[in-house]
């Protein structure tokens, strides 16, 4: 437990609120569907939701784990450092159901198959998908013990990932460029600033 000025704050969220925090993503897909209306593919409107928040959680772990490495968490969202974790399983998940639904459109396993051999946008898709899956199998207190210092080695794929992801959302022939573009340069913004600051921290390192 934190102390945050009177009020106790604890430094992990309990099973229940972290649960409803990662179903928020659940309601704003409601409300879009809701607000769209009938639709003629409403499998295509959900496939292109569940996309969208599965890369949105993926962009907002890495812009939390860049905000760490320059200021420490106030007392009040200590919380956000463990739960970056369930952060990246549950995104790993929206994804899936993204991909389980591109499956439904395409109408078969085969046809499924087919559309990804033959679009390169589907090629980045597969690839940041199957490094999310390796980082969400392992994101768990055994992986950690068992992997010891290269759990947050391989952990760092997740930029690849997002770089991946980025490129198959981009590659999309009517992408909404500017709002993608623009996601993608919050990720990289600090993600520049921190490795110039490691890059800068070797250099005098190796003057000396
Ligand atoms: C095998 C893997 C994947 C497949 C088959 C797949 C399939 C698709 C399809 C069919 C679309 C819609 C394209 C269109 O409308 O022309 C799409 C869009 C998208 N996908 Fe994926 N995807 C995969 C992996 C991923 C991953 C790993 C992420 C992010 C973590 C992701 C995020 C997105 C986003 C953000 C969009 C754009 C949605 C929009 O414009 O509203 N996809 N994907």
């Amino acid at each position: 437990m934190i102390y945050a000025g009177t009020m106790r704050v604890p430094a992990r969220l309990g099973l229940v609120k972290s649960s409803l925090l990662l179903a928020l993503p659940l309601l704003w897909i409601t409300y879009e569907m809701l607000h769209l209306g009938p639709s003629a593919n409403p499998a295509k409107d959900l496939n292109h939701l569940f996309g969208r928040a599965g890369f949105y959680m993926l962009a907002l772990n890495l812009i939390i784990g860049s905000w760490l490495a320059f200021w420490p968490l106030p007392n009040n969202l200590r919380w956000l450092f463990p739960f970056r974790r369930p952060l990246g399983v549950a995104g790993t998940l929206y994804t899936a159901t993204h991909i389980a639904l591109h499956f439904v459109i395409e109408g078969d396993l085969s046809d499924g198959i087919s559309a990804i051999v033959e679009a390169r946008y589907l090629w980045f898709g597969l690839a940041g998908f199957l490094i999310l899956l390796a980082l969400a199998l392992t994101s768990n207190n055994a992986s950690v013990r068992k992997l010891g210092k290269r759990w947050k080695k391989l952990h760092r794929l997740a930029y690849l990932a997002f770089g991946i992801t980025s490129a198959h959302a981009l590659s999309i022939e009517k992408a909404d460029l500017v709002h993608f573009s623009s996601i993608a340069l919050l990720v990289m913004l600090p993600l520049s600033a921190r490795l110039l600051r490691y890059a800068a921290k070797h250099l005098t390192s190796a003057r000396r």
